[in-house]
């Protein structure tokens, strides 16, 4: 949700921005700009659209000398996606960029329209502009003006400032987005996201929520409100450029599709201990588990999704109540809780807003929160009481993958670590549960991924159509949500989930002839009451493609077509028809020509509510 980048120090800051920006995209795209200090004073050059613009505009003004400057991706909030809304914004002399929404900035522009500013734009960042000017007119002093400025706005914030007779330094400030500090060998960094800062260094710092960052070719300092000045500690990220690279495949969701297999085994395997469950590396003791009476999960899309897989795991393996909430609902109907219920969040990017919120609702009602990230470091994993990360690696396709099943896998541990630690799970079956999630589960992804050409054979049935619907029971149901919202954000096709036995109490009028329904049967227990679901919808004409187990598939199958899945175990299986679903949308967004990594009106980390 907007991507910011800076730099400060001796080489061209140029190409580092862009190539920042062009990492950062994946944030929002809808247009881009930069402003750098040139010997003539800051110049900005901005535009809608995508990076490409910006670059055929910057080789057109062939600027030299610029060392230091701010850069932005934008997902347009408040005005649509246009030049004059892209950033930086300029007001007198201060520059900047802006990540969140100022709430309160109608206000602040009528302020500062009455005392004479005269507004180019429609964006709540232009308001945010004229404030740490008027601020820094009255004291001269750039830090004083934006923690004046900054303490009279309402909202969320990473900004990324210059000041017109500062040249070669920059300021930093946030709350409630993301941004973090890096050292190079040749200057300092900021950006909203470490992936931007990889071709250049590895060391950086998260900014704490209170702190302001001063950057120059000499140095980095933070200041505290109170005055306090620090030297920030560097951290070394054991990322690699290639982390945020599509190592030869033809988009980041294909390639993160294939590291599935392995960011599952990663995120398990940490949390094995002699064949059991055991969270103790993430500080988390059986006696923690013991204490929990119920579990909220809460979270947003996909997170959302694995966390309805999530009420089936901690009712059926753990033996304890569970519920799911949209996390933008959550703080405004909040559920009962009983005592010893843990509010368990979801978030991949570690940042969306919505969480976030949910979240800190949660905790200020005094009920114990436990998250499950995947992006280290980021807000959410610091301000939950616990937090067990998932080992996806950086996720840049904006629909998410391996995430979504990282979280999945993790949701099992917990599940087993919970119904092991509590005694309602044996040893055995305990046992059983962590192997069909550890080895099962990754081997079964990994054999869906090499049948790459048989699905690219069934998007062909999808690609024609304006309409497809998903039907599953139980968990079948909870990952034909997932599927559908796949097909959805990528390919542009309207789908639908429906709990199979639910979609005859009226949606099935709209089957007709050829409608395609793919229906997720890897629940045995389930089978033969979605097989008659599925021959309610082929009788009408549908097209039906199933996915159930290959033994299944042996039988007498009523579906026009069938994707026989792996069938080690239970688990299995469900990874199995995830990877499927996820492939079947990339090869129907492919055959339609969609921009896959960036699908239209949408970004990667969702930090506006
Ligand atoms: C869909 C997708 C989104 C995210 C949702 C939550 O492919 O990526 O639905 O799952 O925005 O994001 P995180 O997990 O970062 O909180």
């Amino acid at each position: 949700m907007c991507g910011i980048i800076g730099y400060t120090g001796s080489s061209n800051a140029l190409p580092k921005i862009t190539k920042g920006l062009s990492v950062l995209e994946y944030r929002g795209y809808d247009s881009v700009g930069l402003a750098a200090t040139t010997e003539e004073g800051i110049v900005t050059v901005k535009c809608r659209g995508r990076i490409g613009a910006l670059e055929e505009r910057l080789t057109a003004l062939s600027l030299e000398g610029c060392t230091s400057g701010i850069g932005h991706t934008r997902w347009a909030t408040h005005g649509g996606p246009s030049d004059r809304n892209a950033h930086p914004h300029q007001v007198g002399r201060v520059t900047l960029v802006h990540n969140g929404i100022i709430e309160n900035y109608k206000e602040i522009k009528a302020e500062m329209s009455a005392n004479g500013v005269e507004f180019l734009s429609e964006t709540d960042t232009e308001a945010a502009a004229a404030l740490i000017d008027a601020c820094y007119a009255a004291s001269g002093d750039p830090v004083a003006a934006i923690l004046q400025a900054t303490a009279r706005m309402k909202g969320s914030y990473a900004f990324g400032v210059l000041f017109e007779d500062r040249p070669g330094e920059v300021f930093a400030i946030r709350q409630g987005s993301p941004l973090l500090l890096a050292r190079g060998a040749d200057g300092f960094y900021l950006a909203s996201d470490l992936t931007a800062l990889l071709p250049f260094t590895t060391e950086y710092r998260c900014l704490e929520e209170g702190e302001l960052a001063h950057l120059s070719p000499d140095g980095a300092v933070l200041l505290r409100a109170g005055g306090e000045k620090i030297i920030p500690a560097w951290i070394r990220s054991t990322m690699t450029p290639e982390s945020a690279q599509k190592g030869g495949f033809a988009h980041f969701m294909c390639k993160e599709m294939h590291e599935e297999p392995e960011a599952v085994r990663k995120s398990v395997s940490s949390r094995i201990r002699e064949g059991l469950p055991d969270f103790s590396a993430d500080g988390i003791t059986v006696d923690f588990w013991r204490q929990i009476t119920g579990v909220q999960i809460v979270a947003c899309g996909s997170a959302m999704h694995a966390g309805l897989v999530g009420i089936d795991l901690l009712e059926r393996v753990a033996g304890i109540p569970a519920t799911c909430h949209i996390a933008s609902e959550y703080r405004y109907h909040p559920p009962l809780a009983a005592e010893g219920t843990l509010v368990l969040v979801i978030s991949q990017s570690g940042e969306t807003a919505d969480t976030l919120a949910a979240l800190r609702y949660a905790k200020s009602v005094g009920l114990p929160t436990l998250a499950i990230v995947n992006a280290v470091e980021t807000t959410i994993a610091r301000e939950a009481d616990r937090c067990v990360y998932t080992y996806a690696g950086p996720e840049i396709a904006v629909a998410t993958t391996k995430g979504y099943c990282t979280q999945l896998s993790v949701l099992y541990m917990l599940a087993a670590a919970i119904g092991h630690g509590c005694g309602r799970l044996s040893d055995t079956d305990a046992r059983a549960l962590v192997r069909a999630v550890s080895e099962d589960a990754p081997a079964a992804m990994a054999e869906i991924l090499s049948r790459r050409e048989e699905l690219c054979e069934l998007a062909r049935v999808l690609a024609p159509h304006d309409h497809v619907f998903y039907i599953g029971r139980g968990v079948d149901f909870a990952m034909s949500e997932e599927g559908a919202l796949k097909l959805k954000e990528i390919s542009y096709i309207h789908a639908e989930a429906y709990a199979a036995g639910e979609l005859k109490h009226g949606t099935i009028s709209l089957v007709e002839e050829g409608t395609p329904v793919i229906a997720i049967a890897t629940e045995r227990a389930l089978y033969d009451k979605t097989e008659s679901n599925v021959r309610e919808v082929q009788s009408r004409g549908a097209h039906v493609i199933l996915l159930c187990p290959a033994d299944m598939a042996r039988g007498e199958v009523s579906a026009t077509d069938v994707v026989p899945l792996p069938h080690g175990s239970e688990a299995a299986t469900l990874f199995a028809a995830l990877a499927t679903v996820q492939l079947l949308a990339y090869e129907t967004a492919a055959l339609r020509g969609c921009d896959i990594d960036r699908p239209r009106n949408l970004a990667k980390s969702v930090t506006v509510e």
